[in-house]
């Protein structure tokens, strides 16, 4: 079922309430998501993206209840990725000669995935326009690694839309589809967990094409993400929010994460805490036990903070794979100007510490000299390293 944006533009996505994870496990649902595809009727009827292959039959029966599918004069298809184009070979089976407007490499993604060269593909790039009839044009803006190379936003004169594709979006179901009509705190905490799980890294890219795009001076309407809701009230202000954190983004916060084997460096972890609240009162502490909370919530408490304390105890000369996988992941997000500190019990040879020291340095955290490396379990003393800890996180 359609449900209309503005003027002829209508959603004609998926809500997925029952999503759970996105990147295969690499990306936690917790409040369901959208894969957001959008019809435009004027003089031209054009369809905006697809949705993931699972949802194919119920995107073009309800597609085809709408229009018919022949009337479609083209397809715009802003991403490659599997959950925005996933529903096309079976679209390009009913309508075979349909030109498909993407960047040169969406055809390349695209023909990867799904091997049709055959396809219609009509390359376009930044500036590029078509029109669309009753006065109105498609413009296109590559988007390249926001977050794919292939990534591109469309923008509708007239309506004053944006297309913005995975950018300004949210892992996060809204039947109501719009912001203002959305859940405010869910939003936010969705819309910061995407940032921080998915576009962090290509932060500085992000900054330049926020940039790029307000120099242009459109008069923005509308932004309609391919995920979770579309920005209407106050749209750019998603824009202005992806400007701040996409500019090493910090609070005054302090994330202590760890996981522990006989409650040892447990005991560690909750000293650094305590030590952390006492030396600044105003600093927001959170803490962690990486087993036992979702690793993308951890990234997102980890992109809110200015510096992180991360403690194993030393297992097999290493430490434990819980942190060792978390650790792979952060490096991944690209966080950068973040202070860390590590901890850790041992009972025999003590290399934890140094393994965590090492792969914080590759994830590009400044970590400071002060730790805790505790032989057996946590003596006074011991805690009493919890201070300088602190002091140098804080500093
Ligand atoms: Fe929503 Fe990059 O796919």
């Amino acid at each position: 079922m359609r449900k209309l944006v503005k003027n002829n533009v209508s959603w004609v996505g998926k809500i997925d309430w029952e999503l759970e994870s996105f990147h295969g496990a690499d990306y936690s649902i917790n409040h369901g998501s959208s894969q957001n595809a959008y019809l435009i009727q004027e003089e031209k009827t054009v369809l905006i993206d697809t949705v993931w292959k699972p949802h194919t039959t119920d995107f073009i029966d309800n597609l085809a209840k709408e229009i018919d599918l022949k009337s479609i004069d083209f397809i715009v298809a802003n991403h490659g990725e599997v959950d925005h184009s996933g529903s096309l070979p079976a679209l390009m089976e009913k309508i075979p000669n349909t030109p498909i407007y993407c960047t040169a490499n969406g055809v390349k993604s695209l023909v990867g995935q799904y091997h049709h060269p055959e396809w219609n593909f009509k390359v376009v790039k930044t500036g590029d326009s078509v029109d669309i009839g009753n006065g109105k044009q498609l413009v296109f803006v590559e988007m390249r690694m926001l977050h794919w190379p292939d990534s591109m936003a469309t923008y509708l004169t007239g309506d004053n839309i944006l297309f913005s594709n995975d950018a300004f979006g949210q892992h996060f179901a809204v039947e109501e589809l719009f912001n203002d009509r959305a859940d405010q705190c869910l939003l936010w905490e969705e819309s910061i967990k995407y940032y921080a799980n998915i576009l962090n890294p290509f932060s500085p890219l992000v900054k330049k094409k926020v940039e790029e795009v307000l120099a242009l001076k459109l008069p923005i309407d509308i932004i309609a993400p391919s995920h979770g809701v579309i920005w209407r009230e106050n749209p750019t202000q998603i824009v202005e929010k992806y400007y701040e954190w996409s500019q090493n983004y910090q609070e005054d916060q302090v994330t202590v994460i760890y996981d522990t084997m006989w409650e040892g460096t447990e005991k560690l972890a909750h000293s650094i805490s305590r030590e952390l609240s006492l030396q600044s009162p105003k600093t927001r502490i959170k803490l962690f036990n990486v087993s036992k909370t979702d690793k993308n919530d951890i990234m997102t408490q980890v992109f809110m903070s200015k510096a992180i304390a991360l403690g194993s105890p030393t297992v097999g000369q290493s430490i434990l794979s819980s942190v060792g996988g978390w650790l792979d992941f952060l490096k991944e997000l690209k966080f950068k100007n973040k202070k860390a500190a590590v901890f850790g019990c041992y009972g025999w040879s003590g290399e934890g510490n140094k393994e965590l020291r090492q792969r914080l340095t590759e994830a590009g955290f400044n970590v400071v000299d002060s730790e805790i490396k505790c032989n057996w379990n946590p003596r006074e003393e011991d805690l009493a390293g919890a201070k300088e800890i602190a002091a140098e996180l804080l500093s």
